[in-house]
């Protein structure tokens, strides 16, 4: 099986800073430091070190040859990666000495993909297989309406969130990953708790408290634990648990062996500055302690 990845692919421009800016303030950065980034990207580097094929479909403009052949290194398929008349996407990302984030999304390339490119890497993608998106490119619902008729496991990670371009997919979902706050703003526009969406796997994050996966055939509850660490940089950990609880699903780990290791890749990640560049390899992950 494969999975392939709808998803955006930037350049991270982080900016190590004494706290959060307010506003009005001019803030002296004490570090910067640029990475490939882009939560697609992130969770198609996070999904390959975790042991998958992945396929990422994306776009990037004159400017953004490194980032593909930086994806193409790190072993991702990169043939559904388009090269339009954009810019690539990028992020101006600060982060304080706790480790929290505020981040300046240009979306760029990423909302520039065509429905061409979408039916032409689709058509290679096979019955069983997992999409993923997230919700910093274009043509998420017609992928994920794409993706059902091919009998995929459509996979929607609703980041950053919004509920309107959760409601355009919810109707072709298998598997929902979602934090907390956004699990009750979804609720208020929708009317429907996580377990009555009708979607079979729904994860729920809940930061330092772990995540919860909810089985929306049974309505049964698994909630797993996060782990103890001293958070350096938080960018890119939520990508990573998604990238490693699909790849678990993609080689056939249930979720109550996926998701305790998809925790311990991202305490990882937590504990370092960066984003797809420093995500934990497999060994790195199976090999930690707590
Ligand atoms: O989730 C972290 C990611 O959000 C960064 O890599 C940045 O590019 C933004 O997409």
């Amino acid at each position: 099986m494969a999975i392939w990845n709808l998803g955006s692919i930037n350049a991270d421009m982080v900016y190590a800073l004494p706290h959060l800016p307010v506003a009005g303030e001019t803030l002296a950065a004490r570090r910067l430091d640029r990475f490939l980034g882009g939560k697609g990207a992130n969770m198609s580097v996070a999904a390959v070190r975790a042991g998958s094929e992945v396929n990422h479909i994306g776009a990037v403009g004159p400017d953004g040859a490194w980032a593909v052949e930086r994806l193409k290194d790190y072993g991702t398929g990169i043939r559904d990666i388009a090269q339009v008349d954009i810019p690539t996407g990028h992020a101006i990302i600060a982060v304080e000495p706790e480790g929290e984030n505020q981040i300046i999304l240009f979306l760029g390339a990423n909302r520039a993909l065509t429905q061409d490119q979408l039916d032409q890497a689709l058509s290679q993608a096979n019955a069983g297989d997992i999409l993923v998106m997230q919700n910093e490119t274009n043509m998420q619902a017609e992928a994920a309406r794409a993706g059902r008729d091919h009998g995929m496991r459509v996979c929607y990670a609703a980041a950053p969130f919004d509920a309107d371009a959760v409601q355009a997919v919810l109707p072709f979902l298998d598997f929902l990953i979602l934090n907390e706050v956004e699990a009750g703003q979804l609720k208020e526009a929708s009317g429907k708790s996580p377990d009555e969406l009708g979607i079979k796997d729904v994860i729920i994050t809940l930061g330092a408290k772990g995540a919860r996966h909810i089985d929306g055939e049974t309505g049964a509850v698994l909630n797993v634990p996060a782990l103890p660490v001293t958070p350096v940089d938080t960018t890119g950990a939520g990508d990573t648990f998604t990238g490693y609880v699909l790849s678990g699903l993609d080689q056939g780990l249930p979720l109550s062996e996926a998701m305790p290791l998809a925790a311990k890749a991202a305490a990882l990640m937590v504990a370092r500055h960066g984003t797809a560049d420093v995500i934990p390899e497999l060994k790195e992950v199976q090999a930690a302690r707590f």
